[in-house]
């Protein structure tokens, strides 16, 4: 029978697939590393499991133990993989902002899992990193995983991933190119590899707003910021992260992660995470800037799976304005500029009649009117109600408020037009109010209009 004895033992050894549609436009051969292929879908299981057997074997992780970490992710999947088979429970800290279905991930493994606020400093008592500590510390038989600074982290690159891509590469890889969170992943590698071959260049990728870049650059810690791109990147130095072994950093922005993650998966039908289209995008531009072509092998960390509802969501990507529409930033305000009517707005007020409405909508030639009461709009009134009303009960002398409707939304001139497409659903127009005045009205058919000539 060929099958493994149990589901750790199939960690590890996965796949290196070149690259072909993505990487086209420079001339080295950029090889991915599919880390996704793991049981626990990222390349977390590896360093999950090393610390997991590194603490049995020092005995800080005792038969029946608790495990217990501070994550909100893939470490915690790997974790509790581990404790699953070899029959210890788990206790993930996380911060509120995580999503529910990463909580849930956990839970299902049988974890228990404690939410703590984001909103405070790291070393605030209700912190997440304090608050794993000290059920670490009162929970008989806990033990603290600590990935940030476990030198079992590191190891298990060093024993596992590195020797596998100097096998599949038989050697001849020219650079090593992996984002960097813990830094173990990196640092782990790239020792493994520089003892093989001194040769051998090391970049790490961090995302736009963490302080890994200017501190490889100039040794100073700065202020981070926030980014979307999710697993690397971070506000402080980890003792994991070996920046002695990394010879050269690149910085992505969100956007290009992103773009290049849905590339990834559109071209080449590999689906992997955000962090890996970062690391795909790193290593373009690292081999972009080469003088002779070389063999790139790219680190991708973790599934697409996991970011159905934001990457490969359009509607996240359009609200964060990380998708290239030819429409771009135009906004609300351009669209009614470029109305025929340059967005002029008719109204029906407050206690007019049926038959007054009718009058103005046959005169101008419209299918609908705001109803306002003085300078404040309280409705809508389109043909379907006029219609509907007199073919009902309904006379020309009732008053406009008995069948005006509130199917409208509401924008300013100065929102990007693409996030207010999806507006449009149940038959809704747009009404634009700027500072409570009403500036115009947008249709579906005006919307049409305006990215039409962009196309
Ligand atoms: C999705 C993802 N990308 C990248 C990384 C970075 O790996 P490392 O912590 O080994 O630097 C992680 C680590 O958790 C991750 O979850």
């Amino acid at each position: 029978m060929n099958a493994a004895d149990h589901i750790l033992d199939v960690i590890g050894d996965t796949p290196l697939v070149l690259s072909h549609s993505v990487a086209a436009d420079v001339d080295s051969d950029i090889y991915l590393k599919l880390e996704y292929v793991n049981p626990g879908s990222s390349v977390k299981d590896r360093p999950a499991l090393q610390i997991v057997e590194d603490a049995e074997e020092s005995g800080q992780l005792p038969p029946g133990g608790t495990i217990v970490e501070a994550t909100s992710g893939n470490t915690g999947m790997g974790l509790a993989m581990a404790a699953a088979v070899k029959g210890y429970s788990c206790i993930f800290v996380m911060p509120d902002k995580m999503s529910d279905e990463k909580i849930k991930a956990l839970r299902a493994f049988g974890a228990r899992v404690v939410v703590c606020p984001t909103a405070v400093e790291p070393d605030d008592p209700r912190s997440y990193y304090s608050v794993a500590e000290r059920l670490a510390e009162e929970t008989p038989g806990g033990f603290l995983a600590n990935q940030y600074h476990n030198p079992s982290n590191p190891k298990a690159h060093y024993l596992d991933t590195g020797p596998e891509i100097w096998e599949q590469t038989d050697g001849e890889l020219d650079v090593l190119v992996a984002t960097m969170g813990t830094g173990g992943t990196i640092s782990g590698i790239a020792k493994y590899l520089k003892e093989k071959n001194p040769e051998v260049t090391v970049v790490g990728v961090d995302p736009i707003g963490s302080i890994y870049y200017d501190y490889f650059k100039t040794g100073e810690m700065t202020e981070a910021h926030s980014y979307l791109v999710e697993g690397f990147g971070e506000d402080i130095i980890p003792s994991t992260m070996h920046f002695d072994h990394v010879d050269e950093v690149v910085r992505v922005s969100d956007k290009e992660c992103f773009q290049y993650t849905r590339r990834l998966v559109r071209e080449e039908g590999v689906f992997a995470g955000g962090s890996a289209g970062g690391a795909v995008c790193g290593a373009i531009k690292y081999a972009e800037q080469l003088d002779e072509p070389a063999n790139i092998v790219v680190l991708l960390p973790d599934s697409g799976a996991r970011y159905l509802s934001k990457i490969f969501d359009d509607d996240w990507m359009r609200e964060n304005g990380f998708l290239d529409e030819p429409w771009g930033d135009a906004t609300i305000g351009d669209l009614l500029d470029k109305k025929d009517d340059g967005g002029k707005v008719y109204t029906a007020e407050s206690g007019e009649t049926v038959a007054d409405v009718i009058e103005r909508m046959k005169q101008y030639g419209i299918s609908q009117l705001p109803v306002v009461d003085g300078d404040e709009v309280v409705g809508l009134i389109n043909e379907s109600e006029v219609l509907d009303h007199l073919l009902g009960e309904g006379a020309h002398g009732d008053a406009v408020d008995e069948l005006m409707t509130t199917s409208f939304a509401v924008v300013e001139p100065g929102e990007r037009i693409g996030p207010t497409g999806d507006m449009f659903q149940d038959g809704r127009v747009l009404l634009v109010l700027d500072d409570d005045e009403l500036k115009g009205i947008v249709t579906k058919i005006d919307f049409i209009d305006f990215v039409t000539n962009y196309l």
